[in-house]
């Protein structure tokens, strides 16, 4: 992707450059660092879930939070729940809805079939729980009671956390044009940066010329500078 600067009312630069110069020196550990990570769509992938962790373990990135969808389609539901129950915070994703209460129709029969084996891995109910081992039933339940309590968006400060979309978190709905950041910019004045997951397509939305939101798509590797934007949609 070439190097680019979208004039709007703010201006996004996006670069690609060495990891070190991603770790701004402010962000450093020991010089106040205030960064934090974002994760979202694991979905009980391990390995890329170790990836990731490595890499922000490296830049000192001490805050994370995960906006959903811990699980469904991956081996290692169970891995996964250990590794995300020490975030921050974590959300409720259709996929971990789907785990508590059997496969939607609206899912596809490959998802159908990941929701039905991962939930076998965790369901309280039925005759094989009963015959399962104490450990092995306490750990079920911790981790039935983990996606239970689960949310469906957070705000902290100036920034809105969702899964799916900041309109009406839960309903399962995309953020896939323009008009509908332009929608949730105008329902959460307050809020200067959404963050969320769902469609696993990297993009930011943007107010961009006249208020019209923009929509950058961006790839794994850039780096994204924001300058004087009033409000952003992560995604
Ligand atoms: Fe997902």
């Amino acid at each position: 992707m070439p190097d680019s600067a979208p004039a709007g009312d703010g201006t996004i630069r996006l670069e690609r450059r060495n990891a070190a110069q991603q770790t701004p020196a402010a962000a450093r550990p020991g010089r106040g660092n205030q960064m934090f990570a974002v994760l979202s769509d694991v979905h009980a992938n391990l390995e890329a879930l170790r990836a990731v962790i490595h890499d922000t373990t490296r830049r000192g990135i001490q805050r994370m939070f995960f906006l959903g969808d811990i699980i469904g389609y991956g081996p290692n539901p169970r891995e996964v729940l250990d590794f995300l129950k020490n975030f921050e915070f974590c959300l409720m994703g259709n996929h971990d809805r789907a785990t508590l209460t059997g496969p939607p129709k609206t899912f596809n029969p490959i998802a159908r079939r990941a929701t039905s084996w991962t939930r076998s891995k965790i369901h309280l109910s039925g005759l094989r729980f009963q015959l399962l081992r104490p450990g092995e039933r306490k750990r079920r339940r911790q981790y039935w009671d983990f996606l239970m309590n689960l949310k469906t968006c957070r705000k902290v400060g100036e920034m809105f956390f969702a899964h799916d979309n900041p309109l009406n978190p839960g309903d399962d709905n995309y953020v896939r044009r323009v008009g509908d950041a332009h929608a949730a910019f105008a329902r959460h004045p307050d809020v200067r940066a959404f963050f969320i997951g769902h469609s696993h397509v990297p993009r930011i939305f943007y107010p961009g010329k006249k208020e019209k939101p923009e929509l950058v798509e961006v790839e794994s590797g850039h780096f994204v500078a924001c300058h004087n934007v009033k409000s952003l949609m992560l995604q």
